[in-house]
């Protein structure tokens, strides 16, 4: 920058605090009116591109909710396909914070990518909001101010599946998923509210991310006879097995349990091979609230599609990044400021109000749910306001 450059802009200061009357000066991008830059780090392609469309569609319509601006300023996108590939991840999360100095950050879907993102936030300072990705260190270990999830934790939409189950006297188990930091978070919720049933896990069986052989895995389970199966898909893999599942005769035979990633956004892809699945989440498509029935009827309206759990996740991450906005009247160089105000923002959300716990993941309701139709149908509440067992976060 030239020293003429310099001047300038430092005059240029002057005169727009003058002009403001006040004592602080605010930020040159905020001064000139600039766009907030908004990187997307979401997957897509690949079995989770859905889930990155559905999120990315549900921040834009909380935007345009907002008037098309977050905090009087218009929204400027910058986009990463992060193709649920952790060896990408910290490079992808690069190219967002240092070449395109994004002012928030906002993905993704795959825990194994959110790590990359975790490192790469953490020694940024950059503003962070995760939309799906459940890992636990996200919230836990590695917390921090400048981080928010809009989701859940792994385990936070399991536990409540595995106490239905022991409640229900279901006396033996095998769960089934994908090997990495998802799936076995997810089994290991599944398995804390499952054990104080007295009932017997068989087996845990695992597939490498994102495979969908499923065939010998489903041949073993029905040589094992388990009375539930419990399992972790999500996206095209979840729909694949789901179809596998009912070809190879299991339908009606095993009851079939998951986290409602399983049942979510496929049931058009899957004909009527998910009816009758039980699965527990945060959300379910019948939720009797005005505020969800506005929500759909604009989402599909906007979309031509219809909105399932990840639209939802990515709706409230635009509601968060308002809330902050707003309090800074868009400077998001007031950081103390900001923050404050997303934690202690009340999110009116499709799946019901909520508020974030101290290490920032959402306290919510966890849903009972069962496939009735093209219906991801509310049958009750599994557990009130569950706040995961957040271990080891230290702000700081
Ligand atoms: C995850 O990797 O954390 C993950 C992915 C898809 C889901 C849920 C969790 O539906």
């Amino acid at each position: 920058m030239s020293m003429n450059q310099t001047f300038g802009r430092r005059e240029f200061l002057k005169t727009a605090a003058a002009a403001a009357g006040i004592a602080g000066l605010p930020s040159l991008a905020l001064a000139q009116g600039a766009k907030i830059k908004i990187g997307l780090m979401l997957p897509y392609t690949g079995t989770y591109a859905q889930l990155g469309v559905a999120i990315t569609n549900g921040f834009k319509l909380a935007v345009a909710e907002s008037g098309g601006k977050l905090g009087g300023r218009e929204p400027e996108y910058f986009t990463v396909d992060d193709e649920s590939e952790p060896s990408k991840a910290t490079d992808n999360a690069n190219k967002l914070v240092t070449r395109d100095k994004v002012d928030v950050l906002i993905g993704t879907v795959h825990s194994g990518v959110e790590m990359g993102i975790i490192k790469i936030v953490r020694e940024s300072g950059v503003l962070h909001i995760n939309p799906n990705a459940g890992v636990a260190a996200a919230t836990g270990a590695l917390c921090a101010p400048n981080i928010f999830r809009t989701s859940f934790a792994n385990s936070q939409t399991t536990y409540p599946m595995g106490k239905v189950l022991a409640d229900r006297g279901v006396k033996s188990v095998v769960t089934l998923t994908w090997k990495y930091a998802a799936g076995e978070e997810m089994v290991e919720g599944f398995k804390d509210g499952y054990a104080k049933g007295g009932g017997k896990i068989l087996k845990e069986l695992y597939l490498p991310f994102p495979s969908v052989e499923f065939q010998s895995l489903l041949t073993e389970i029905a040589s094992l006879k388990p009375e539930a199966v419990f399992v972790f898909f999500a996206g095209g893999g979840a729909a694949k097995f789901l179809k596998d599942w009912q070809a190879a005769g299991l339908k009606g035979k095993i009851g079939l349990y998951g986290s409602g990633f399983l049942t979510d956004g496929v049931l058009d892809a899957v004909g009527g091979a998910a009816e009758g699945v039980e699965t527990t989440l945060h959300y379910g498509d019948g939720i009797e609230t005005p505020k969800n029935k506005t929500f759909r009827l604009n989402y599909a309206k906007t979309f031509k599609l219809q909105p399932d759990v990840y639209a939802v996740q990515g709706y409230d991450a635009g509601l968060l990044l308002a809330a902050g906005l707003k309090a800074v009247k868009g400077d998001v160089s007031k950081k103390k400021e900001l923050i404050a105000a997303m934690e202690k923002a009340e999110i009116d959300s499709p799946r019901g109000r909520w508020k974030m716990s101290k290490d920032h993941n959402p306290i919510q309701d966890m849903y009972l749910r069962k496939v009735v139709g093209k219906e991801n149908k509310v049958t009750g509440v599994a557990i009130k306001a569950l706040d995961y067992p957040a271990r080891g976060c230290k702000m700081g």
